[in-house]
């Protein structure tokens, strides 16, 4: 949980963490696309350049951020980065990024437009929280847009605090204990 939590928070945790581990959705999600693999990808191959192009259009170009590499983030690198392949084309990709606090963070969730609502987000996240338990994180954050918060609220996260500002849309910060 962020440090800053306040304790009305932690205490929803503690009362809502076995009922959400065994009712979470990707639990009851019953059918995932079987034409869709998950692979994790380092930042040197063709398939990053992909990744990187789909997070360019979908996630910056529609704000009109379109420098060069505005899609980049410092800790490229140092992040973990899945992609979701279908027949060899880049439909989807998320990074975990665990900062030097050990907090890990959810970013540039994102899928194409032409593969959305059929489950490729769901498993990509489910990929990136499967990772996360293995370094033994107990808690993924990250920020949502307002857009894409319902999508977030189904695979068990929790939104707190105010809505805020980031590439000029607003968005709030969520949590999930894994
Ligand atoms: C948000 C996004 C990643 C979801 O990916 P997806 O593959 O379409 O999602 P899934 O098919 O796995 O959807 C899982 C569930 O969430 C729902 N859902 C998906 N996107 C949603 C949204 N934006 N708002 C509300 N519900 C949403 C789906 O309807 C589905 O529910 P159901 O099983 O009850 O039908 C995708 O729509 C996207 O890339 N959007 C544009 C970029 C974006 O906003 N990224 C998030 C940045 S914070």
């Amino acid at each position: 949980m962020p440090k800053k939590a306040p304790n009305a928070k932690a205490i929803f945790l503690v009362k809502n963490l076995s009922y959400r581990r065994k009712n979470s959705y990707n639990v009851m999600r019953m059918q995932q696309p079987k034409d869709i693999e998950i692979s994790e990808i380092d930042t040197t191959g063709p398939l990053y350049v992909e990744a990187c192009q789909l997070r360019y259009d979908l996630l910056r170009v529609p704000l009109g951020i379109t420098h060069q590499d505005a899609e980049k983030f410092d800790f490229e690198k140092d992040a973990r980065h899945w992609v979701a392949l279908n027949e060899g084309r880049v439909v989807g990709c998320v990074l975990l990024y665990v900062n030097p606090s050990k907090e890990g963070k959810l970013f540039q969730m994102v899928v194409a437009e032409d593969h959305q609502g059929k489950g490729i987000g769901v498993m990509l996240v489910n990929a990136l929280e499967n990772a996360a338990r293995q370094q033994h994180l107990e808690e993924i954050q990250l920020h949502s847009r307002l857009v894409a918060l319902n999508f977030y609220r189904k695979l068990g996260y929790k939104a707190y605090g105010p809505i805020f500002a980031e590439v000029g849309i607003p968005h709030r910060r969520m949590f999930k204990v894994i």
